[in-house]
């Protein structure tokens, strides 16, 4: 467990970059190989694969390390951090990690699309069913755990519809019942959401958002206490997922900056979200710093920041309405993906089993570093051209 007193800002620079896997350079440089060389038979079987020791290119060099390492000091309570290709490549390895044939997954109606198909498809198959519960039910959660119940997903907020869990108030019930909870903490990452302190087991960032915040890498990382780790970092070997050290490099140098990246997303999507809440054509604006997103009591209570990606309602728009405000927008690309440097847009449909998403009609906006007057002209432009 990292002994690390420093604050989150000065991780993010210290982090991970150890003398002895940079040698005289200030970043540990991109280790790029497949096999590894061992002096004797002594040396190649006497050692266990983990951070710092060498083994084969699938257990990582001293670039995934240091990626590695810089993330759990960020995680207070991590045990240690696994690298995957992905962040759903993060969130597939930690459900099946915690999961078997015959056990329950409840998992919260917010959830990510892709982790819900996830759900739907391959966990099925592999006869675990899912039970979606209210993003909002908070400690109610304990009616829902049943006797196959092996593991709790959370999402907050969810990143559609911004909805802020209660987690501290779902992992209560979840520990003393024994159950480990898996969060997907990519908005808030630990700078904003400490998750394992906050009383989550295993917390999962696509790295390819504020960890890259370059839009040019794919990337996971799954971060986790004593009791889970091992097994997460295990099964990811066994499956076999490697990440590149290109990648890994480009995650770490996305990381040393993303204080000051995400306090000027912070700021520049308030901007824009209290400017948007104004608006005729707007209604709901669902950002979690603000007072009409669901859940913004537990967003006060438990984060101490916002970041670039909230949604908004654009009223009594059709399909049609919807799709040519977005297409009328000029420094808005239209896009999957968040996190980056550029500002992002997308229509949202929210799928739901169990509740109601906030609002329909939805856009959902990542605010990048542009100045925020010139995206607010840019919204501006693209709202007159709603039919
Ligand atoms: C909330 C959330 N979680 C996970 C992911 C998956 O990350 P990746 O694109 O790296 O697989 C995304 C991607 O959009 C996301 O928005």
């Amino acid at each position: 467990m990292s002994e690390n007193k420093n604050r989150p800002e000065t991780t993010l620079v210290e982090g991970g970059r150890r003398k002895e896997w940079r040698r005289k350079l200030v970043n540990v440089p991109v280790e790029r190989t497949s096999t590894v060389q061992f002096d004797s038979v002594a040396d190649m079987t006497g050692n266990r694969p983990g951070l710092g020791v060498y083994r084969y290119g699938l257990q990582g060099t001293a670039t995934h390390w240091a990626l590695a390492e810089a993330l759990t000091e960020l995680e207070p309570g991590a045990a240690g951090t696994a690298l995957y290709s992905s962040g759903l490549a993060g969130i597939t390895t930690a459900l099946l990690a915690v999961l078997k044939p015959g056990d329950e997954l409840l998992a919260p109606d917010h959830i990510y699309g892709p982790t819900r198909k996830f759900c739907e498809t391959f966990l099925k198959r592999y006869g675990v069913a899912t039970r979606y519960y209210d993003p909002l039910v908070g400690g109610g959660i304990a009616g829902l755990i049943g006797e196959s119940t092996r593991a709790i997903m959370l999402e907050s907020p969810g990143s559609l519809t911004m909805e802020v869990q209660d987690v501290p108030a779902i992992c209560a019930v979840a520990r003393e019942r024994g159950i480990p909870t898996l969060i997907d903490n990519t908005w808030a990452t630990p700078l904003f959401f400490p998750a394992i302190a906050a009383g989550v087991d295993i917390t999962i960032l696509a790295a390819t958002k504020y960890v890259g915040g370059h839009a040019d890498v794919m990337l996971g990382a799954v971060s986790a206490t004593e009791q889970y780790f091992n097994r997460i970092q295990t099964l990811g070997w066994d499956l076999g997922h490697a990440v590149s050290p290109d990648d890994a490099w480009l995650g770490s140098r996305g990381l040393r900056t993303m204080a000051i990246r995400l306090k000027q997303h912070e700021a520049s999507a308030l901007t824009i979200a209290q400017w948007l809440k104004e608006r005729p054509e707007v209604g709901l604006v669902l950002h979690p710093a603000l007072p009409d997103c669901p859940g913004h009591d537990h967003w006060k209570r438990d984060f101490t920041g916002s970041t670039g990606l909230f949604s908004f309602e654009l009223k009594g728009a059709d399909t049609a309405a919807r799709a040519a405000f977005v297409d009328a927008l000029k420094l808005f690309g239209i896009g999957y993906s968040w996190g980056g440097y550029e500002s992002l847009v997308l229509v949202a449909d929210p799928v739901r089993t169990v509740s109601k998403p906030p609002a329909t009609s939805l856009v959902r906006l990542h605010i990048g570093l542009e100045h925020p007057d010139d995206l607010i002209a840019d919204l501006t432009q693209a709202f007159l051209k709603l039919p």
